[in-house]
C-alpha cells in the first residue's frame, strides 16, 4: 500500500474489573503454586469480571476514556471494530451492544474475532475503511471476559487468563507524521485444534452433554502453541518492520500481546531489543486477548513511556492460528 500513513492511532482507553485473582487464591483450588505460575509464565494476578459486568460495558469504559482522550464526539464515530473472542452473545455483535451504550447513532458497527491479535486485525479494518473512503472516525476495542469461557478445573488454562477491555480512536491521518506506518496479518486454520472450544457453537451446539464433557471451555495444547507463538510472533516483528522501511534499533516500544513472559523475551530477543523497550503487564492483569495490547500501550501512555513522536511496534499470536503485527508512530 503506498501513501502511508492513511490512519492515526489518536488516543487509548482501557478498563478492568476491580476484582483481582491472585495465584495464591487459585492455588488453594488448583495443584498448582504461585512459583510454578511466577516462573512459567511471569504472571501473578489477573482481573475477573462481576457476572453482571459485560464485555460491552467494559468497552463502554474504555471507550470513554479514548473518546476523551481524542477530543472526538461519540456522534462523530462512524464504524466501531471490536475484537473479542467472548462475546457476551453470539447474535448480535458485542459491537451493536456497545454502540447502544455509547449512543452512537451514526456508527456502524461489527465484531472482529482473531482472538489474541483482536486489536491489530481490528487496527487494520480500520485503516482500510479509512483508506477507501468508508470511514473518517473508528472506534477500535479489543475486550474480553474469558474468564466466562475458562475451566477453572484445568490448571493448564485457568491460570493464564484474565478480564479486561481497551480502546482506541482511529481517525484519518493528519500529515503531522502520526500514524499507522505498516500492519501485517498472517493466520493458519489448519492448527485450530492446539487452541479452541470444541462444544457450543453450531457444530457441537450447546446441550446437557457439552456442558458436562466442558467442552464449552477453552482447551489448549500448551507447549506447541508455545513453541508456535515464539515462530509467528518473531515473523511478525520482521514483516511489520520491513514494511514500514524501520529497524528494530529505531523502535521506541515494543509492545507485545501479554500471554507469557518467557514468549515475550524470545521475541525481544529475535527483533534484537533490550527488554527495556518491551511492556510488560501480564504480571498484572494475565493474558487478556484481545484486549492485552491496547491494556499494555494504556498504561505505557500513563507511565510516560509512549508519547507523541514514539515509534511503536505491536506484535501479537493467538487462537486460530492467528498472528500479526504493526508499527505505529503515536
Ligand atoms: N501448575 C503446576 N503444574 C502445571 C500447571 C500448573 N498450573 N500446568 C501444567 N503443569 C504441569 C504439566 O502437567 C506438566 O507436568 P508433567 O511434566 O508431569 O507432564 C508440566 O507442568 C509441564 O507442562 P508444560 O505444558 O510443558 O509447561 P510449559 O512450560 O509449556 O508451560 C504454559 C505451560 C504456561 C501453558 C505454556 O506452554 C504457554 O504459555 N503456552 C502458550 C500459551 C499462549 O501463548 N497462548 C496464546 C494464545 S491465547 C489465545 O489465543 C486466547
Amino acid at each position: 500500500m503506498t501513501g502511508r500513513p492513511f490512519a492515526e492511532v489518536a488516543s487509548v482507553g482501557s478498563a478492568v474489573p476491580e476484582r483481582v485473582l491472585t495465584n495464591h487464591e487459585l492455588s488453594q483450588v488448583l495443584d498448582t503454586s504461585d512459583q510454578w505460575i511466577v516462573e512459567r509464565t511471569g504472571i501473578r494476578e489477573r482481573r475477573i469480571a462481576a457476572p453482571d459486568q459485560t464485555v460491552a460495558m467494559l468497552s463502554r469504559d474504555a471507550s470513554l476514556l479514548a473518546l476523551d482522550r481524542a477530543g472526538v464526539g461519540v456522534e462523530e464515530l462512524d464504524t466501531i471494530v471490536l475484537a473479542t473472542a467472548s462475546p457476551d452473545r453470539l447474535l448480535p455483535s458485542t459491537a451493536c451492544d456497545l454502540q447502544a451504550l455509547l449512543g452512537a447513532t451514526n456508527a456502524a458497527a461489527f465484531d472482529v474475532v482473531a482472538a489474541c491479535p483482536g486489536y491489530v486485525y481490528a487496527l487494520t479494518v480500520a485503516e482500510g475503511l479509512i483508506a477507501s473512503g468508508q470511514s473518517n472516525t473508528v472506534l477500535v476495542v479489543g475486550a474480553e471476559k474469558l474468564s466466562t469461557i475458562t475451566d477453572f478445573q484445568d490448571r493448564s488454562t485457568a491460570i493464564l487468563f484474565g478480564d479486561g477491555a481497551g480502546a482506541s480512536v482511529v481517525r484519518r491521518a493528519r500529515g503531522s507524521g502520526r500514524g499507522i506506518l505498516s500492519t501485517f496479518l498472517k493466520s493458519d486454520g489448519r492448527l485450530a485444534p492446539l487452541l479452541y472450544r470444541p462444544g457450543g457453537g453450531s457444530v457441537d451446539p450447546i446441550s446437557e452433554k457439552v456442558v458436562c464433557d466442558r467442552s464449552h471451555y477453552m482447551k489448549m495444547a500448551g507447549r506447541e502453541v508455545f513453541k508456535a507463538a515464539v515462530l509467528a510472533m518473531s515473523e511478525a516483528c520482521d514483516a511489520a518492520l520491513s514494511r514500514a522501511g524501520v529497524s528494530a534499533d529505531e523502535i521506541d516500544l515494543l509492545i507485545p500481546h501479554q500471554a507469557n513472559l518467557r514468549i515475550i523475551e524470545a521475541t525481544a530477543k529475535h527483533a534484537g531489543m533490550p527488554m527495556s523497550k518491551v511492556m510488560v503487564n501480564l504480571d498484572r492483569f494475565g493474558n487478556t486477548s484481545s484486549a492485552s495490547i491496547p491494556l499494555a500501550l494504556d498504561q505505557a501512555v500513563a507511565e510516560g513511556r509512549v508519547g507523541p513522536g514514539s515509534l511503536l511496534l505491536l506484535v501479537a499470536f493467538g487462537a486460530g492460528f492467528t498472528w500479526g503485527s504493526a508499527v505505529v508512530r503515536w
